[in-house]
C-alpha cells in the first residue's frame, strides 16, 4: 500500500523540539513516509536540536541572516519552499505553533493545494500585538489549516469560538511532553555548567521575546541583578538566546556578577535536566511555560499575558510582567516565603501524558487514509 507522505516543516529551536517526537514516530511507522524540511530560520539553535535527536533533514533551506526581519524571513521561506513542495507533492504538510516559518510554510502549502495540519493549534491571547507577531501567525495558520492538533481542551474551545470545524480538531496533548521522554534523566549530573554551585538555590532565566526587547528586558535584568547581589545563597543561570539584541542587553546589565552565569544556549538535554534541578524559573518563553509544570518548578512569567492559561490554573505559573519592582518583589517572595513557594511547586502538568505524537499520527491516518 502506498505510504502517506508527510512533510514536517520547521525552522526554530522550539518548533524542532516539539516536532522531533513526531518525526521519530513517523520514521518508525510503515504507514508513513516522513519528509523533513527545515527552513533554518535559526541556525545554531536549530542544529543543536537536530543533532540531539539525530534528525537529518531531507531539505535544509538555510535561510537565517544575522539581521533578518519578519518580511525577509517570510520572503525567503516562500521563495525556497515552493519548488520543494512542487517536486515532492506531500499528502500533508505539518507545521508547528506560531513562528514566521510556520506561517510562511503553511500559506505556501495552501497556494500549492496541499493539505496543512497545525500542531499546537488554538493557543490564543486574542491580542495581535502580544506576543508579536506570533498571535497573528497562529490565528492566520488556523485559517489556512485543514487539521488542528490542539494541545488542550481549552485550545479546542478557542478554535470552536473561531468557527473552525469540530471534526477537524483533535485534542492530543502537547508534544513537548513527548520530547521530555527523550531528554529527562534521573542520573543527570550538572557538572557541565562550570562554576555553578547546585547546592544553592538555582534560578533559571530565559528571555527573548520581540515585544520585550529594550526597556522591558532592561527592567527585568536589572531586577535579577539586584536579586543576585542581595542573595549570595542563590545562583542564576541564563543561557542567552543567540539574538544579538538580547545578548547586548544581557552583557551590559548582567555580566561580571559572581553568581550570575551567562552561558551559551544549552542543548535540550541539558536544559530540561538543569530545569528539573532548579528552584525557580523566570522566563518569557512559551515552551518553558509547558515544561516547568511537568517538574513542579514555579515559573514567574515575564509577560503581561499568556496563551497558556492551563499552567496558571494549575498554579505553577504566575504572570508578573516586566516591571522592575514587581519582578523583584515576586522573586523575593518565593525566596523568602516557603508557603508561597509550596503553593506553586506541586507537579500538575496540564499539557499531556507524553503520547501526543501517537495521537497525531492516528488522526492523520484516519483522516487521510481511512
Ligand atoms: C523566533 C520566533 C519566536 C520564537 C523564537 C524561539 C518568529 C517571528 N519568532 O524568534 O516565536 O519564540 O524564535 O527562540 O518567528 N540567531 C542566531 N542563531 C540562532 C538563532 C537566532 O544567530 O541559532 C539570531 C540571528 O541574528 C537572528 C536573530 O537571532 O536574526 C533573531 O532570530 P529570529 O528567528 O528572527 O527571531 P527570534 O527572536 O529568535
Ligand atoms: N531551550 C533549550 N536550551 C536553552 C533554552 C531553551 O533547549 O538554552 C528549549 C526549552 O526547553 C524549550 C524551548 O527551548 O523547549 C523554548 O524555546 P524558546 O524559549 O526559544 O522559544 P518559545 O518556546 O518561546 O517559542
Amino acid at each position: 500500500m502506498k505510504k502517506l507522505k508527510v512533510a514536517v516543516v520547521f525552522g526554530t529551536r522550539p518548533e524542532a523540539i516539539k516536532m522531533a517526537p513526531i518525526i521519530k514516530k513517523l520514521d518508525e511507522d510503515d504507514r508513513f513516509e516522513p519528509l523533513v524540511i527545515v527552513t533554518a530560520q535559526h541556525r545554531e539553535m536549530l542544529d543543536q536540536v537536530l543533532d540531539y535527536f539525530k534528525i537529518k533533514p531531507n531539505y535544509d533551506l538555510d535561510i537565517m541572516e544575522k539581521s533578518q526581519t519578519l518580511n525577509s524571513i517570510t520572503v525567503k521561506v516562500l521563495g525556497e519552499i515552493e519548488p520543494v513542495y512542487h517536486q515532492e507533492q506531500p499528502d500533508l504538510i505539518l507545521v508547528h505553533g506560531d513562528t514566521t516559518t510556520t506561517f510562511a510554510a503553511a500559506i505556501a502549502g495552501f497556494y500549492e493545494g496541499i493539505k496543512v495540519g497545525h500542531v499546537e493549534a488554538g493557543l490564543r491571547t486574542w491580542d495581535t500585538q502580544s506576543p508579536f507577531p506570533e498571535e497573528m501567525n497562529r490565528e492566520a495558520v488556523d485559517v489556512i489549516a485543514d487539521y488542528y492538533f490542539a494541545p488542550t481542551e481549552q485550545s479546542r474551545q478557542n478554535l470552536l469560538k473561531e468557527n473552525h470545524q469540530d471534526q477537524a480538531i483533535f485534542v492530543t496533548g502537547n508534544t513537548v511532553i513527548d520530547a521530555m521522554k527523550y531528554t529527562v534523566s534521573d542520573n543527570y549530573k550538572n557538572d557541565m555548567i562550570s562554576g555553578v554551585d547546585f547546592s544553592k538555590r538555582v534560578i533559571l532565566l530565559t528571555m527573548h521575546r520581540r515585544e520585550n526587547l529594550g526597556e522591558p528586558m532592561r527592567n527585568v535584568f536589572s531586577a535579577v541583578k539586584r536579586l543576585a547581589l542581595e542573595n549570595s545563597d542563590i545562583e542564576v543561570i541564563f543561557p542567552v538566546h543567540k539574538n544579538p539584541k538580547v545578548r547586548a542587553i544581557a552583557n551590559k546589565i548582567l555580566a561580571n556578577v559572581d553568581n550570575i552565569h551567562l552561558i551559551e544556549p544549552l542543548d535540550v538535554f541539558d536544559f530540561h535536566n538543569v530545569m528539573s534541578k532548579c528552584f525557580l524559573v523566570m522566563s518569557d518563553s512559551g515552551g518553558v511555560q509547558e515544561e516547568a509544570p511537568h517538574f513542579g518548578i514555579p515559573v514567574l512569567v515575564l509577560r503581561e499575558e499568556t496563551e497558556r492559561p492551563e499552567g496558571i490554573e494549575a498554579g505553577t505559573l504566575k504572570l508578573v510582567g516586566t516591571d522592575y519592582k514587581r519582578v523583584y518583589d515576586e522573586a523575593c517572595k518565593l525566596l523568602a516565603d516557603k508557603v508561597a513557594y509550596h503553593a506553586m511547586s506541586s507537579k500538575k502538568n496540564p499539557y499531556g501524558d507524553g503520547f501526543s505524537s501517537d495521537r497525531i499520527l492516528e488522526a492523520i491516518y484516519k483522516e487521510l487514509k481511512e
